[in-house]
């Protein structure tokens, strides 16, 4: 152990190979700040937090956040002493193209994303760029946002002025952080903006719109840069390990619609080999539809034959946030009567006894290799919460200890594709919900003090050493 005192960690003899990749990963909302500064337009987190002032449990809003938008240098020398290879972080699109639309160009925005990733290869880190990390800009939530089949076009002129601008210097890109949550939330159940609440109706709109808009843009790149810029090009699903209630036939059943319902349904259209949503999510969610005259109108979408080929194979890697495992049992009957999204995966899901369960991640590596045959998994979070804010952050080290270590099981004794490693979040930041009551950074930041200042905690300490010795601190 590399201090006198020592957090838990599971022993392990194996260790990350020399090409394994270690990052940490940010959202341009929930740390630059600079909500108004120098051009930027509004998006749909600045104009949500400021309408309802309570949206966000602690009422706050990232207006100041962390204040990296005026830190580029002072979080370059943090992201260096971490020793990581890369940096995910995201381009606010507002800042770049106030109004959303590419003939808006924000040359301040331009500055400033060229700034910060010079300054990331100049200290040798690899910038790993989302180009959407959910603060879609406010004239295009005017539109209607993502349930509008236009937005795929917005977003593939968007992305080809990323290529553009930023794409001789940037060669990993994320078109979309956690479609899911987004999807869903914005447009479902209404706890992230734009809330609103269409439940099994606008997030399935919003979800085939996006899954457009990331094969059109895969495609773009693969069309006119791909040859001269030579980068990949991905997107980010989320999910959490989702493991049976018992081997019953029912909770087998209702686990597998669960991950199916969250993950397949924007991982199968991508990366299996049939394309298309999941079977078992299209059944469920037609069968429960409305019948209007002698016609059954599903509310999930339907793709084209020539959308479902665009879609399939649309990544280089495939994106993995995870953070945690639920146990699922089939639902029960009251749940019948409650939103119609949990009808459609009818699983009902609740925290394990061991909150820290990092062998799901294991198992869902191994899912995916199963599933969609074994692709190259790019951990782009994984990430543990406290409300302490404390320096000497136990919790938090034997999170990432036992989490990696389930990482490296997986490589190594399942020959599971697993690339990189990513932290939720270089730092205490702005969350979506819970404002800054959820401090999910290896560094401490003082809301208190105007200048924002950083102090690495005690897992800072311990995730660079993991990076240097490429082994799991025991
Ligand atoms: C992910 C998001 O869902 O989880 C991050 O990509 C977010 O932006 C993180 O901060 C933590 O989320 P939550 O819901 O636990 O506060």
């Amino acid at each position: 152990a590399i201090f006198s005192f020592t957090c838990l960690v599971g022993a392990q003899n194996y260790r990350f190979s020399s090409d394994f990749k270690f990052g940490v990963a940010t959202s341009a909302y929930q740390v630059e700040g600079a909500w108004n500064v120098s051009g930027k337009g509004e998006n749909i987190w600045d104009w949500i937090t400021h309408t309802y002032p309570n949206y966000v449990l602690d009422g706050s809003n990232a207006d100041d956040t962390c204040l990296s938008y005026y830190k580029t240098k002072e979080d370059v020398q943090l992201l260096k002493d971490l020793g990581v290879n890369y940096y995910r972080f995201s381009i606010s699109w507002s800042r770049l193209l106030p109004t959303g639309h590419s003939y808006s160009l924000n040359e301040d925005g331009v500055r400033y994303y060229l700034e910060l990733i010079d300054e990331l290869l100049d200290n040798g880190i690899n910038p790993v760029v989302t180009m959407f990390h959910w603060d879609l800009p406010y004239p295009l939530h005017e539109l209607g946002g993502w349930p509008n089949p236009l937005l795929d076009d917005y977003f593939v002129q968007y992305a080809k002025k990323l290529f553009q601008l930023f794409g001789d210097k940037v060669k990993y890109w994320i078109t979309f952080n956690e479609p899911f949550v987004f999807c869903h939330h914005g447009y479902g159940s209404g706890v992230l903006a734009p809330g609103y609440v269409q439940d099994g109706i606008g997030s399935y709109l919003c979800g085939h719109t996006v899954l457009l808009a990331h094969a059109k843009t895969f495609k773009l790149y693969n069309d006119d840069f791909r040859r001269d810029q030579q980068g990949q090009v991905g997107i980010s699903l989320d999910t959490l390990w989702y493991e049976p209630a018992s081997n019953s036939r029912e909770d087998l059943q209702a686990a597998t619609n669960k991950i199916q319902s969250v993950l397949g349904w924007f991982a199968h259209p991508i990366f299996s080999t049939a394309g298309d949503y999941p079977s078992t999510m299209r059944e469920r969610i037609d069968k429960l539809s409305l019948e209007v005259e002698g016609y059954r109108r599903s509310r999930l979408p339907r793709f084209s034959t020539e959308e479902i080929d665009l879609i399939k194979g649309s990544s280089d890697f495939f994106g993995l946030n995870h953070y945690r495992t639920e146990i699922c049992q089939t639902a029960p009957e009251f749940l019948y009567e409650s939103p119609s999204y949990l009808k459609d995966s009818d699983a009902f899901c609740y925290s394990p006894p061991d909150p820290n369960a990092a062998w799901g991640l294991r198992k869902l590596l191994n899912w995916i290799k199963t599933e969609y045959n074994n692709p190259p998994v790019f951990i782009s979070e994984s990430g543990f919460a406290d409300n302490t804010g404390t320096l000497n952050d136990c919790d938090r080290v034997d999170y990432f200890n036992s989490y990696l270590e389930q990482v490296l099981l997986a490589i190594e004794e399942d020959n599971c594709r697993v690339i990189s490693y990513t932290a939720w979040s270089l730092l205490d930041n702005f969350e979506w919900s819970l404002g800054y009551q959820s401090k999910y950074g290896l560094h401490y930041v003082d809301f208190d003090d105007p200048d924002r200042p950083r102090i690495p905690k005690r897992s800072a300490k311990v995730y660079a050493n993991i990076i240097r010795t490429k082994a799991i601190d025991s």
